[in-house]
């Protein structure tokens, strides 16, 4: 593994059991069926996907907040399966989460001055004076007034939440921020200055994101690499240009002709009927149900992800989709 990944996730699953209900058994939600990638400091993954395709689930895997059926997380070069609690809590001060409600993260009933001082006290021995000035340091560099330091989240808008809960992120300076649909509850015209606060953060402290959004104009805002996931899988993977430019997974082509601000008339594919639920994923080819390039074979064999003109995609017609297009 190259020195500069600093996350590096190998064949993760995670399989929620559920009742079906009195006298009916368990079954398994296959929420998340093997996902790989490395992530370089400095750098941004993006995942993509439509609701309930296991986005969510991936980031509490990624942030230590649950442990994987199967596969291994890798942070700093560390595998994490065998380590003790100790060193866990260590590891965490490393991967970061920022939620899609700041709520998730900010408590009510303290100030911001406390929820921001407060990973300093947990997990550091710097002096009270030290810590003030890091926390009037980090709150001017997030754009909030440090006078404002005594306040509660309440006071503050929808917009300066998501700056504190990035700020009490950032107060480590973890290697890694995993922010899971960050500016999806704000107004649009508050999302691109968030957006662009979560850059200039990267740019400030080389922190490498994984960036989970839905959309897709703000994946092709924040992303270097994107992956599109589809029932708990990858289905492609690569760099942004290659994915926005010259997209080959059938899903991914629908994914962009129902997002016409990036799509650029390069797509104009639709899926047939409804996404499968994870209880009862089709065999072969989890979209060969929806795909209209899907042919026998697709409704049988599952497809490997494997490489193909600069990504990785996992569709066994790949070839002729891309004669094609
Ligand atoms: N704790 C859980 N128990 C059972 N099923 C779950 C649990 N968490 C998530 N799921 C299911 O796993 C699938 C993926 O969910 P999630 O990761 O939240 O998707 P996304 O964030 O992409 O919308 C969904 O079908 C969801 O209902
Ligand atoms: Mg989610």
């Amino acid at each position: 593994m190259s020195d500069n990944i600093v996350l590096k996730a190998d064949n993760l699953h995670r399989h929620y059991p559920v009742s079906l209900g009195i006298g009916k058994g368990k079954a398994l939600v296959k929420a998340l069926n093997g996902i790989s990638f490395e992530l370089a400091a400095g750098k941004t993954l993006a995942i993509v996907g439509e609701s309930g395709c296991g986005k969510s689930t991936l980031a509490r895997q990624l942030t230590l907040i649950e442990e994987p059926s199967s596969g291994e997380l890798y942070i700093n070069n560390e595998g994490t399966a065998k380590l003790g609690k100790r060193q866990l809590k260590h590891l965490r001060t490393q991967i970061q989460m920022v939620f899609q409600n700041p709520y998730g993260s900010l408590n009510p009933s303290q100030t911001i001055a406390y929820q921001l001082t407060e990973p300093l006290t947990i997990h550091t021995n710097l002096s009270a004076q030290e810590k003030q000035d890091k926390v009037v340091a980090m709150m001017k560099q997030v754009g909030l007034r440090p006078e404002h330091a005594g306040r509660y989240p309440h006071m503050f808008s929808g917009g300066q939440r998501q700056r504190i809960a990035l700020a009490r992120a950032m107060m480590l300076n973890p290697k890694i921020v995993v922010a899971d649909e960050p500016t999806s509850a704000l107004d649009v015209s508050i999302q691109a200055q968030v957006l662009n606060l979560f850059m200039d953060l990267q740019d400030e402290f080389h922190t490498a994101y994984v960036f989970i959004s839905h959309n897709l104009s703000v994946v092709r805002h924040v992303a270097d690499d994107v992956m599109v996931m589809y029932l708990g899988r990858a289905v492609e993977h690569g760099p942004k240009e290659t994915i926005f430019e010259r997209p080959l997974h059938p899903y991914t082509q629908a994914l962009l002709a129902a997002a016409p601000s990036v799509n650029g008339h390069k797509t104009d594919l639709k899926l047939k009927g409804e996404l499968p639920s994870p209880l009862n994923p089709p065999p072969g080819c989890p979209l060969h149900q929806r795909c209209p390039h899907a042919n026998e074979r697709c409704a049988q064999e599952e497809p490997p992800l494997r490489e193909f003109q600069g990504r990785l995609v996992a569709c066994l017609r790949v070839e002729e989709i891309a004669a094609a297009a």
